[in-house]
């Protein structure tokens, strides 16, 4: 009969036993004794192991001695049904070839509990844990359902551009692109660099956000998304943060707040139910790690278990309030009065930092909350100016563990408005005068919204670093993968 290479994972959910399969992968633990040995083996196509029955006598001990943890084996056998417990089914060895050794002197991923601090520093092999398996079949599964959400939902997946000559939030985060040489720069006759003579003819950095070519897009498309790499050169050094993120950008044409709040509840709700569907055995290795972690904590400090959490998130409408109305909620909760926030909050106008944010959804609402209506001075000169003069239809999403998920508003689509309020901030209107030609020509109400890929993934997976839910992580003073 002839043979044929299929995954771990058919081999564990085909219905078929008792034929001859062949399997390659990498060796996670190796157990038994003199007369049998059995491999526990890996090949990333699932979180479960295939159980390799190995009766030592039809096998050289050479062969044997290099079948050790991490090394690369091919396994030609009989699938049968286990006679064992914790598996259904398991290959007898018939042939055994080591593809790969992996010397157990030197190689860093042992059958042991290793930090998540640790596999950062080997962060080319933590694909090999069960943890990062897990993690990063999640966030395939996670970006492959934001593509289908939108394709279901007749939106068109639009190409931003990485590199461009704005700043889309007005913050000044950005890296620099350039070729001219760092040591020996042209100058112009005020000393300053010359990016005339740059390989653009001007000064470009990398993007902050899709966001303006995606309205753009929109306003003649209807309803776009962009979904790619945003860079930003805040020296943010938190377990929310990272230098290079990817971001979800819809953009929609005649959409106003409301419809921009309905969408972003829909779309994380769409995208957690895909998980609950489809990433069923990494969500439940995760959860019992965090278990495990969690009985280390003060039962008042223990969060929701892992699946409940999403589930709890799915069930739930999310709470929808006001900057102002938030401020008062903060202002005089408990905690503040206690003064426990790091940064007390002493009226209208503040920032939110997340320990206020997670404060409104962790202990006030108990659930996800969207924030509108914040002041003008603290958000992105785009955002629809509100008839009191005062703040800006923009919307925040909040969520437990995380604080700002997504980010949005709708646009202001006067041109007038608009114009005066880039003055007044200081954007150069002239360099976007293409930006300005949707206001122009044929505006309309529109709106859109961010949300952060690698922050969605904190909540799925439960991580607890947003360094743990990205292949390869950039933060400052970090690029060495
Ligand atoms: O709130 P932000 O800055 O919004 C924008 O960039 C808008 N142009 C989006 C839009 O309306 N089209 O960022 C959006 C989201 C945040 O809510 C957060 O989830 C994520 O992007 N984010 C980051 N994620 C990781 N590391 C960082 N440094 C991030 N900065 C923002
Ligand atoms: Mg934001």
């Amino acid at each position: 009969m002839k043979t044929k290479k299929v995954s771990v994972k058919d081999l564990l959910e085909s219905g078929e036993c008792n034929k001859e399969v062949e399997i390659s992968g990498w060796v996670r633990t190796k157990r038994g004794n003199k007369q049998v040995n059995f491999i526990a083996l890996n090949d990333g196509s699932t979180i479960n192991n295939i159980q390799v029955v190995v009766e030592t006598e039809n096998f050289s001990e050479e062969v044997l001695k290099k079948i050790t943890t991490g090394a690369a084996i091919h396994v030609q056998g009989l699938l049968v049904e286990s006679s064992g417990s914790g598996q259904a089914r398991e290959i007898q060895a018939k042939v055994l070839d080591v593809l790969g050794e992996a010397d157990p002197d030197k190689y860093p991923i042992q059958p042991k509990k290793h930090s998540l601090e640790f596999l950062r520093e080997v962060a080319h092999l933590r694909f090999r844990t069960n943890v990062f398996g897990a993690v990063f079949r999640i966030r395939h599964a996670m970006a492959f359902a934001i593509h289908q959400y939108f394709n279901e939902h007749g939106f068109y997946y639009l190409h931003t551009p990485l590199i461009t000559a704005s700043d889309c939030e007005g913050a000044g985060e950005m890296f620099r692109v350039t070729t001219l040489d760092p040591k020996n720069p042209p100058l112009t006759e005020n000393g300053e660099v010359d990016y005339k003579q740059d390989f653009f003819g001007r000064a470009t950095n990398l993007t902050v956000s899709g966001q303006l070519e995606g309205e753009l897009g929109a306003m003649a498309l209807g309803k776009i998304y962009t979904f790619g790499p945003t860079f930003r050169a805040e020296n943010s050094n938190t377990t929310r943060h990272l230098s290079e993120f990817w971001m979800i950008e819809p953009e929609m044409a005649f959409y106003d707040l409301n419809d921009n709040m309905d969408l972003a509840e829909d779309f994380l709700k769409y995208l957690i139910k895909y998980a609950l569907e489809h990433c069923m055995d990494d969500l439940k290795f995760l959860s019992a790690r965090l278990q495990e972690e969690e009985k280390t904590k003060k039962a008042e400090e223990r969060s929701m278990e892992l699946i409940e959490k999403l589930n709890f998130v799915l069930t739930h409408d999310f709470e929808r309030l006001s900057y102002t109305e938030a401020i008062e909620i903060l202002k005089n909760s408990k905690q503040n009065k206690s003064g426990k926030f790091q940064y007390p909050v002493t009226g209208w106008g503040v920032d939110l930092q997340s320990e206020h944010e997670r404060y409104l959804v962790e202990k006030h609402f108990k659930k996800p909350v969207i924030l509108t209506g914040y002041p003008k001075e603290i958000k992105a000169f785009y955002m629809k100016q509100n008839p009191d003069g005062k703040t800006v239809a923009a919307m925040d999403v909040l969520f437990p563990q995380i604080g700002e998920i997504i980010g949005g508003s709708q646009r202001e689509e006067d041109y007038e408005k608009l114009v005066n309020r880039m003055r007044e901030v200081g954007i150069p209107v002239e360099s976007m005068s293409y930006y300005l030609d949707t206001r122009r020509y044929g505006s309309a109400v529109h709106s859109g919204f961010g949300l952060g890929f690698e922050r969605l993934l904190l909540f799925v997976t439960g991580m607890g670093n947003i360094r743990d839910v990205i292949p390869f992580p950039r933060t400052p003073k970090n690029a060495e993968f």
